[in-house]
């Protein structure tokens, strides 16, 4: 077997943020222990936690830090904009921004949400039998570094009426390089694509369609299907089954993919990768800090702990290894172990700490 050292910086975030990365970081030890790997760990500061230390979201240090780590293991970031004082700052102040300028320095244009729906989760899932017999397991592929989020925005007073603008910009190149990106994921898993858009209407989503196209010839092999995106909003509840690869932009994937989340049941299950043109990864749960359950140790862990295992897999191409949490992770819920927010009849209901610890018992070379 061969040793590896794994530099991996880790930002634990804010709310139950903190909580979630602990436990990931045990099954990480786990796998190192077990595999023989070394693991190092640089403790990052973003978001919240960032500016009650150094007044900004994001330094200078910590954009540095990360670039000189092999992949950044993340919690959620930022708190309740009603009482936090962190949305007493101006919105470039705010943890959220943090995010969004560490996505944007290291380059991080291709996000990976995958929904799988588990069966032995089926209990959690919204949806009607009908509809989720025999599961369904996607892949939102999310641009992340382009469009509404990046554009320029301001507010101001146009002839005494205040006036808000946000652009949604779209240059070919960045919808080439994130759309390539999804035909090679298809090609190693069930060979289609559905790229989302809203072309009857914006001139960015037309320009994403025709470059889309001309992608699609490089890969005859791959099925290519367009959808606007009222209409896959609507698909995903559905007929979830349909879908192998969603490609699509940075504001409509937000919103799709915690729609997709929650069709598998539980925010607290999704994890993610945010992947440049290199082995680089910045990994992370989907859900948000949650800080309204922050430190009672109820929060679902399985998300954060899916991502390292999705870090293990993406920059480090540790197979086994990342086969082996997500085999754990299915063994502990064949079990009947919950957290609260995937609680059903006849389940057994544990905290935080105590799935983290489950899953590390399954941890097995
Ligand atoms: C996400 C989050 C972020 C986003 C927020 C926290 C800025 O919702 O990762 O989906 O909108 O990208
Ligand atoms: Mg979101």
């Amino acid at each position: 077997m061969l040793s590896m050292r794994l530099n991996i910086g880790i930002i634990k975030g804010d709310g139950i943020g903190p909580e979630v990365v602990t436990e990931a970081m045990k099954v990480l030890d786990k796998v190192g222990e077990v595999y023989g790997h070394e693991i190092v760990y640089t403790q990052l500061l973003m978001g919240g936690a960032s500016i009650d230390v150094h007044g900004i979201p994001l330094t200078e240090e910590t954009i540095q830090k990360a670039k000189q780590s092999d992949a950044v293991l993340m919690g959620s970031i930022g708190g309740d904009a009603k009482t936090s004082p962190w949305y007493q700052l101006e919105p470039e102040k705010r943890p959220e921004a943090g995010l969004l300028k560490l996505r944007k320095s290291l380059n991080l244009f291709a996000n990976l949400r995958p929904a799988v729906l588990y069966e032995e989760l089926e209990d959690a899932c919204p949806l009607k039998k009908s509809i989720t017999q025999g599961g369904f397991d996607m892949v939102i592929l999310r641009e992340l570094t382009g469009g509404l989020y990046f554009g320029n925005r301001s507010t101001s007073e146009v002839n005494g009426v205040l006036t808000a603008c946000d652009e949604l910009l779209y240059t070919e190149e960045e919808i080439r390089r994130v759309a390539k990106r999804a035909f090679e994921i298809a090609r190693k898993r069930r060979g289609k694509v559905t790229s989302i858009d809203k072309a009857n209407v914006l001139d960015s989503s037309r320009l994403w369609r025709k470059i889309v196209e001309e992608v699609a010839v490089e890969y005859p092999d791959i099925q290519l299907e367009h959808m606007l995106v009222d209409n896959c909003a609507m698909q995903l509840v559905k007929n979830p089954k349909q879908f192998d690869v969603i490609l699509t932009e940075n504001m409509f994937g937000d919103i799709l993919s915690d729609e997709a989340s929650m069709v598998t049941g539980s925010i607290g299950m999704l994890a993610s990768a945010s992947l440049n043109e290199t082995k680089f990864g910045l990994y992370e749960p989907s859900g948000g800090s949650a800080p309204d359950i922050a430190g009672k140790n109820i929060a679902n862990p399985i998300a954060t702990i899916l991502s390292a295992a999705m870090m293990l897999r993406f920059s480090f191409d540790l197979n086994q290894e990342a086969d082996a949490i997500e085999m754990a992770v299915k063994r502990v819920l064949k079990e009947g172990y919950r957290t609260i927010d995937i609680m059903s009849d006849g389940a057994i209901e544990v905290g935080t700490q105590e799935m983290g610890s489950k899953i590390c018992t399954y941890i097995e070379a």
